[in-house]
């Protein structure tokens, strides 16, 4: 019996292994196994959420917008795998790939995201070992209509994320994929109205002024742009070591 096993069981007043039989009120007269039956949840994938503070929010986002389009019209290297890469689009990932080291703004919003990502990290209960989480990379993705951000994760990274800039009304959302996916074989659906722990997909809505963080090994992607309106987010990784 595992340590945590004995934990769930603690408390109770029969044990699977120190009890022979466990008799079910519900079943007078008849042996149960099935007493004090519990479920535990285990390995669970944690996405994290949260607004920035509204406080000059509208123009700390303008200024992030501003910044973020004349990237676009100068980043030439950005440009050139964009098209390629992103078509229709523009992503400084591969050029511009430190905005945080080159911009007082985007270094605002490292300052920002630095304490989510903190209290993330606490959600996850990581033992950092008195290492710092610290953004590594900053970039910024600019989808027009039509464009499409395919399936990926983050490598060389610990703790991914995005903040939105710019999000009209209809714009596509990020959508996560159950790591286990290709596991799951020959396993039945779920039902259409399960629980989101239970979904293979889970939509979190793009909304301007939100952050989302998220493991980095964890795949996502963003369905193509419906809306005329660019859809603008700024992304980052955080490392460890
Ligand atoms: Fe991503």
């Amino acid at each position: 019996m595992s340590a945590l096993m004995d934990k769930l069981w603690a408390g109770k007043d029969s044990h699977p292994t120190k009890g022979a039989q466990y008799t079910d009120s519900r079943v007078a007269g008849k042996a149960c196994y099935a007493r004090d039956m519990t479920t535990i949840s285990l390995f669970p994938t944690l996405i994290y959420a949260a607004r920035l503070p509204a406080k000059g929010l509208g123009k700390f986002n303008a200024q992030l917008l501003r910044e973020c389009r004349q990237l676009r019209a100068d980043d030439t290297a950005g440009q050139r795998w964009s098209k390629k890469n992103y078509p229709g689009g523009f992503t400084s990932y591969n050029s511009a790939c430190r905005m945080h080291t080159l911009s007082p703004t985007f270094a605002a919003l490292e300052r920002r995201v630095n304490r989510h990502v903190r209290r993330y990290a606490e959600s996850l209960q990581l033992d950092l070992m008195d290492r710092e989480l610290t953004m590594t990379d900053c970039w910024v993705n600019i989808m027009p209509k039509g464009v499409v951000h395919g399936l990926h994760l983050h490598p060389l990274s610990t703790i991914s994320g995005t903040y939105y800039v710019q999000t009209p009304k209809g714009c596509s959302a990020i959508k996560f994929e159950d790591p286990r996916l290709d596991r799951f074989m020959a396993a039945p659906p779920r039902h259409a109205d399960c629980d989101a722990e239970n979904k293979p997909w889970y939509h979190v809505p793009a909304e301007a002024g939100k952050l989302v963080l998220f493991e980095s090994w964890l795949r996502h992607e963003v369905a193509p742009n419906p809306v005329a309106t660019e859809r603008v987010s700024i992304s980052f990784n955080y490392s460890w070591f």
